[in-house]
């Protein structure tokens, strides 16, 4: 395992005084779950525990105050997004939200290039939501200021699978030896694709569950199976899978995703998870789900306590600040 060494690309004349320029993240992009060790996401989830203390003791404080992000969102999001902008504000910094790509020079046919160079003359961190896998490193490869990916079509979400893992942590107070079941769309969920390779980083057993043609990827099930994890596919949700999981993570089927809406169709309710389903689950078991859910998860589970997904919204809440704090060189 590489451990994740600061470039040395992205120096910045006009750095503001007090700046800490030997911050470990200091200058960094976030832009993908590969490169990361075990390490950084100790030190990662450290500061978040203590952005957590913080908004608890105080709400909001100064640390990013004068700082300013651009959230640049192309694709729809409530939590990514909305996370971000109170991470920012709790921080003390502010934020240019730019949602309306139809209403911003793109819709005048501008590059994303162009765009981010824009952008970063009036900000000091960009967070990037693109269609398309690479734009988020095409984002990064132009920009001096530190971008991070919010979702790159397809490929990953790392910032969502740090605050799944986070989410572990808090609730089982360890990752190593569990059992994680994936259902769902494990093909188009970009967020599944970085989880499992964050999860890789320790000692798991993994279950996909999917419709065939949702698996998870190929190169996926091999970069993994080189790490020596224990893998293993079904196509149903049997009782004895989720009777040995740990943490049941469901993901919706990304309907904008597939050319085929017939398609869709046929896998969109495949798996539905009701209270009945947990019957036999472990007591200590969480549910997790990134929502947007459609029909995947009933809202009769909602009042079960191992329904972790409401506190996984607010866990995103500190891992972003930590990442905010973390590349601006305040933590
Ligand atoms: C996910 C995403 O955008 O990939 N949402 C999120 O960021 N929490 C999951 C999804 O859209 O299904």
């Amino acid at each position: 395992m590489t451990s994740f060494v600061p470039p040395l690309r992205k120096t910045n004349p006009h750095l503001p005084f007090g700046d800490q320029r030997t911050a470990p993240w200091y200058g960094h992009d976030i832009i993908s779950v590969k490169e990361m060790s075990r390490k950084d996401l100790e030190y990662i989830f450290g500061v978040a525990h203590e952005m957590r203390e913080m908004v608890a003791r105080v709400g909001s404080f100064d640390l990013l105050k004068g700082k300013i992000l651009a959230n640049l969102f192309y694709e729809p999001s409530t939590r990514t997004s909305s996370s971000f902008t109170s991470a920012m504000e709790r921080l003390g910094g502010s934020v240019i939200p730019i949602n309306e790509v139809h209403y911003s020079s793109v819709a005048k046919g501008e590059s994303l290039p162009d765009t981010i160079r824009t952008l970063e003359c009036y900000t000091d961190v960009i967070v990037l939501r693109h269609p398309e896998v690479g734009a988020a490193k095409i984002a990064a490869d132009a920009a001096r200021k530190p971008v991070i990916n919010a979702g790159d079509g397809i490929g990953e979400h790392p910032t969502q699978a740090l605050l799944d893992m986070f989410t572990i942590l808090e609730e089982l107070h360890t990752v190593d030896g569990l059992t994680v079941t994936m259902v769902g769309d494990l093909k188009f969920g970009r967020t599944v694709h970085s989880l499992s390779r964050l999860l890789s980083l320790y000692g798991v057993k993994i279950n996909y569950v999917a419709p065939e043609i949702l698996r998870m990827p190929a190169e996926i099930i091999t970069e993994l199976d080189e790490k020596g994890v224990s893998q293993a596919q079904y196509d149903v949700l049997t009782e004895e899978v989720i009777q040995s999981s740990d943490v049941l993570y469901v993901t919706r089927v990304q309907r904008e995703r597939f050319k085929d809406t017939a398609e869709y169709e046929k896998t969109k309710d495949a798996f539905i998870i009701s209270p009945d389903t947990l019957t036999h689950a472990k007591d200590k078991m969480i549910v997790m789900h990134p929502f947007p859910r459609v029909n995947e998860i009933t809202p009769g589970v909602d009042e079960d306590p191992r329904a972790a997904y409401f506190r996984q919204m607010e866990y995103g809440l500190y891992v972003r600040m930590a990442l905010l704090a973390m590349v601006l060189g305040k933590a």
